[in-house]
């Protein structure tokens, strides 16, 4: 398994970091076989898995649930968890059960906090020997307020992402994710931070990139945000599953190829 120090040389030796999202013991089996670095539980599950319209409805049990099938399928890979919505930001003692709880029962490598103002949370729980990974830029939980769409895109709100990234290294981060920013913003970031920056719609400068696995298989998802790349397609469940209904009907399934050979009722005597 790689650990941050291994993600820390990556970053000194420019060698990529590699991230994808998993929710279940399958993705997380495929992530683990097909090398990625790091995989992401993410709380996108609420509408990826879950077919919520946003992350705000996905529970603490929701992500703990999701994060110990993810381990089960991948036991070998740097696991990040996301800590949901309204379980953190409320009270320090509250936020801090709740991430205890979260790293505990999950066997995380690193729990995900969305937001700036969660540096003292960082700090606190970082203090406790649990790792924080930050998430700035269009943080997901908070669309209510912001909407889908590029952030940091004024002179100000730039300087602002770019001391938000420096607090929250300083708070004890050990990794960051930014999301829908300008990539020379991502880049200004990436080289001012000692600490991963993994980018989402943060163009190629970044020390690594996530992306959502639905996203990259185009399993389930209706809308293909700008900056998805799909790389394969599982919208051929459909037509497997129409043909599968089809040939039930007509009965060409199941064939004598998916028919256990034994016969037996000669054998049995009496049967109604
Ligand atoms: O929940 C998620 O999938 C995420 C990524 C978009 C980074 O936070």
């Amino acid at each position: 398994m790689k650990r941050l120090k291994d993600l820390m040389t990556m970053k000194e030796e420019k060698e990529k970091i590699t991230m994808v999202t998993a929710y279940d013991y399958p993705s997380a089996k495929q992530a683990e076989e097909a090398g990625l670095d790091t995989i992401l539980v993410g709380d996108s599950l609420g509408m990826t898995v879950l077919g919520y319209e946003s992350t705000v409805q996905v529970t603490l049990a929701d992500m703990i649930h999701h994060a110990r099938a993810v381990r089960r399928g991948a036991p070998n890979t740097f696991m990040v968890v996301d800590i949901p919505f309204g379980e953190v930001g409320v009270s320090e003692s509250y936020d801090i059960k709740q991430a205890v709880k979260l790293y505990r029962e999950t066997d995380a490598n690193a729990i995900k906090a969305e937001g700036a103002h969660l540096t003292d949370f960082i700090k606190n729980v970082t203090r406790m020997g649990i790792p924080v990974v930050s998430h700035l830029g269009l943080t997901p939980q908070s669309v209510g307020v912001t909407g889908y769409k590029l952030q940091a895109g004024t002179k100000e709100a730039a300087q602002q992402l770019i001391k938000d990234a420096q607090v929250v290294e300083r708070a004890g981060a050990i990794m960051l994710v930014l999301e829908a920013i300008p990539s020379d913003l991502a880049k200004v970031i990436s080289e001012t931070v000692t600490i991963p920056v993994i980018g989402i719609g943060a163009g190629r400068h970044t020390d690594g990139q996530v992306l959502v696995y639905h996203d990259i298989l185009q399993y389930g998802t209706d809308h293909r945000p700008k900056f998805v790349k799909p790389y394969g397609d599982f919208s051929i469940g459909v037509p497997a599953l129409t043909q599968y209904r089809e040939e039930v009907k007509s009965q060409a399934f199941p064939s004598d190829d998916h028919t256990y050979k034994k016969q037996i009722m000669s054998e049995v005597e009496d049967h109604d």
